[in-house]
């Protein structure tokens, strides 16, 4: 068997909470992330999954960590990272950004004038150092040249990018069509895979 990694895996949305009942967030369901998880301690690694609220069981062997917030999630990547990842896999649909202030009681009606003052929330993938990371890139148009362009803003050693408007692709689906874009410029396009077939693949990789 080859040698057994250390791997942290991001998965799911984030929340950004505007008062104690509203906030921010998007579509994501975790499903890439947890079958990322479920491959990786099914090959033997050590996985820490650091997940934002999700629907999903905690794949068998895996190590789980919920958190809310993109703040949150960066912090509880640093943690695993400093006590000595070897990968960062972030499959996380982090928000990004947040209100401005988080009002301590429900806003009422009348206290929003319409408009919400945000402010950027930290990029975990390219904030955190000393691991090698591997990202993914979820577009709309432009597919591969926005997957060059975060593989080396990032420090990347592989990007997984896909076209979300495409059949089969993106949010809360079972399959995707990815291709792959790794440091050194080489490019693989895979078919459309199961979620869980895809994550076997990507682990092939490291
Ligand atoms: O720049 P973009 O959001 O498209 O990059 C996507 C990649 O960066 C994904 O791997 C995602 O998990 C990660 N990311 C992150 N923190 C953010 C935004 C994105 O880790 N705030």
């Amino acid at each position: 068997m080859k040698k057994a990694l250390k791997v942290v895996v991001t998965a799911g949305p984030t929340r950004e909470f505007i008062d104690p009942v509203r906030f921010l967030s998007n579509p994501s369901t975790g499903k890439m992330g947890f079958a990322l998880a479920r491959a990786a301690a099914a090959a033997g690694h050590a996985v820490a999954l650091v997940a934002g609220p999700v629907a999903l069981k905690t794949p068998k062997g895996v190590r789980r960590i919920d958190v809310v917030s993109a703040r949150d999630m960066l912090a509880a990547v640093e943690r695993e990272v400093a006590a000595g990842a070897d990968v960062l896999i972030a499959t996380a649909a982090v928000a990004d950004w947040r209100p401005k202030r988080r009002a301590a009681q429900k806003l009422k009606k009348g206290e929003m004038d319409g408009t919400l003052a945000l402010v950027r929330n930290p990029d975990i993938l390219k904030t955190v150092t000393g691991v090698r990371k591997i990202g993914f890139a979820a577009e709309t148009r432009n597919v591969l040249r926005e997957a060059v362009r975060k593989c080396r803003e990032k420090d990347l050693e592989l990007i997984v990018a896909n076209d979300v408007t495409e059949k089969g692709c993106g949010f809360g689906t079972d399959t995707n069509r990815a291709t792959l874009v790794r440091r050194d410029g080489t490019v693989t396009r895979l078919p459309l895979l199961t979620k869980l077939a895809l994550a076997r693949r990507i682990l092939r990789e490291i």
